[in-house]
Order: C-alpha cells, then structure tokens, then sequence
C-alpha cells in the first residue's frame, strides 16, 4: 500500500518536473518598424523564450525578394535595396505548443525613378494628356516645364495649375498634364520633374500634332534623308544633262 503511493508521488514530481521544464515558445523582445534609405544597413532582432529554446526563424513575405532569410535571432541586411522593403515574419518554434509568430515592416526609401513618360499626339482644338509616371518612396512631388525658344532658347518655364489652359493631376505614382483645348503653340517640349527628399529625376514629353515627327533622332534622320535625297536628284539631273 504505502509502496503503491511512494509510486504515485514519484510519478506526479516528475510529471510536473518535467511540466515545469516545458515552456511554449514566447516572442519576449522584437524590432519595431523602421524606415531607412536604400544602402543603409538594417538589423531586425527577434528575442524569444521557451522550454526546449525555441528555433527563431525570419522570413520575408512580400516583394520581390521574398522568402526563407535567416536562421536567427538577428537578421542582419547590409546595403538595403527597394526590393527587400516589405513585411519581415519572425517566428519561435519549440514543439511544446504552436509557434510565436509576429512581424515587422521595413520601409525603404529612394530617389524617384521615371518609369514611363512617351511622347503623345494630340490634335488642334483636343484634348491632349502627357502623363509621367516615376516610382519612389516616399511618393514623388511632381513638376512641369515648358521648354521655351524664345526669348532664349531652351530655358525651361514651369507650368502652374490652372493657367495656360492645362490642369496638373497628381495621383500616387502618377503626374498627368491636360490641355484641355491643344492650341498650335502648345506643341513642343516639356520636362516632368519627379522629386522626393532623396532626389530628383526628370524626363521629356513631346506634345506633337497629327503628321509631326515625334521622335528627335528620326525628325534628325529625316533631315539627312532630305539632304541625302535632294544630292541623288542633283547628281541624276546632272548626269542627265
Ligand atoms: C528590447 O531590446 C532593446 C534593444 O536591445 C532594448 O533597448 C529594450 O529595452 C528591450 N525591451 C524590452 C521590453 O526588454
Ligand atoms: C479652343 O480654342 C479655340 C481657339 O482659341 C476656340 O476657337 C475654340 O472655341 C476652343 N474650343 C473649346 C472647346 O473651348
Ligand atoms: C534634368 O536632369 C538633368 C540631369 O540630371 C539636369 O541637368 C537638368 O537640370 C534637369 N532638368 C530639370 C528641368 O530639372
Ligand atoms: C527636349 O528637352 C530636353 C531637355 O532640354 C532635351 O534634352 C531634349 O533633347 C529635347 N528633345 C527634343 C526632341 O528636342
């Protein structure tokens, strides 16, 4: 009898022994979200506690670089790149009970970059819209400008909201010119500037009309094939006579 409990205290000591030893994993200490400039160099630090130790793991969830990084505490990137912003997933995992699971966002900033400015037609008494479309964190400020010839050649005028017949429209990524009513003397040359704190990109629209030669290399090329095609007539002629 008294054997049969000296068993049963045994038993139950170490039973809550080994109870006392087994601790679900608990994320004790993690980064919070940060901001950094593309270059700069980043630790995320993911402190956890548990019976066995709990493995720490890091994974990246979004974006391009996505996926498995790091089997540690600490997640160490050095010369951060746009393509590894996103959301950052620690996890502690021991088998004593489910995982301890939480996450931290990376923000990486760079300078616009202008992904897509074309050239576009319009028509005399139309509507025409130039669009420019630049990426950058934080979201770019946009500006417009004109090149003028006159009075000194190339000196570009920025174009204000609401005068000259044009509407400026900013929208995330995306900057649009309007004229609503395209007169002959808006055709030419404008430049959309994209700039963030970090800096600052531009690219040229033109604004032409039906029949213009868009593209300054081929109204370039025409001109030799005029000057080219007017030599071979002049040389035929003369040969003739
Ligand atoms: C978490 O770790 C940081 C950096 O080591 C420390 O400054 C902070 O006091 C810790 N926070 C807690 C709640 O322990
Ligand atoms: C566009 O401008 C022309 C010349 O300035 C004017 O005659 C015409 O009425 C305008 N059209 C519209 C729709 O405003
Ligand atoms: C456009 O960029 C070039 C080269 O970075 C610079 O020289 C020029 O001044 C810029 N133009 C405008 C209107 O900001
Ligand atoms: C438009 O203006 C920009 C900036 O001055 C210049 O680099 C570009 O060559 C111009 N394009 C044409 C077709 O004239």
């Amino acid at each position: 009898m008294s054997l049969g409990s000296d068993t049963v205290l045994m038993n139950f000591s170490s039973f809550s022994l080994s109870l006392f030893f087994l601790v679900p994993p608990q994320i004790i200490n993690i980064s919070s979200d940060i901001t950094v400039n593309e270059g700069s160099s980043v630790t995320l630090m993911c402190l956890a506690f548990g019976r066995p130790e709990p493995t720490v793991t890091w994974r990246h969830l979004s974006g391009k670089g996505r996926g498995f990084v790091s089997e540690d505490e600490y997640l160490e990137i050095s010369g951060i790149t746009r393509d590894q912003s996103g959301e950052y997933e620690c996890s502690a995992v021991n088998d004593v009970a489910a995982p301890d699971i939480r996450r931290v966002k990376i923000t990486v900033n760079y300078p616009p970059y202008i992904s897509n400015a074309k050239n576009t037609g319009a028509s005399v008494g139309q509507k025409g819209i130039l669009r420019c479309e630049a990426s950058a964190v934080p979201v770019a400020e946009f500006q417009w400008f004109k090149e003028e010839t006159s009075p000194s050649p190339f000196s570009p005028r920025r174009l204000a909201n609401g005068l000259d017949g044009v509407r400026i429209e900013n929208k995330g990524r995306m900057s649009t010119l309007t004229f609503f009513n395209v007169s002959e003397k808006d055709y030419g040359n404008y430049t959309c500037v994209a700039t963030n704190k970090l800096g600052n990109s531009n690219a040229s629209i033109i604004l032409y009309g039906p029949g213009a030669v868009h593209d300054g290399s081929n109204a370039a090329s025409r001109a030799m094939a005029c000057l080219w095609l007017s030599g071979t007539l002049l040389a035929h002629f003369l040969i003739k006579f």
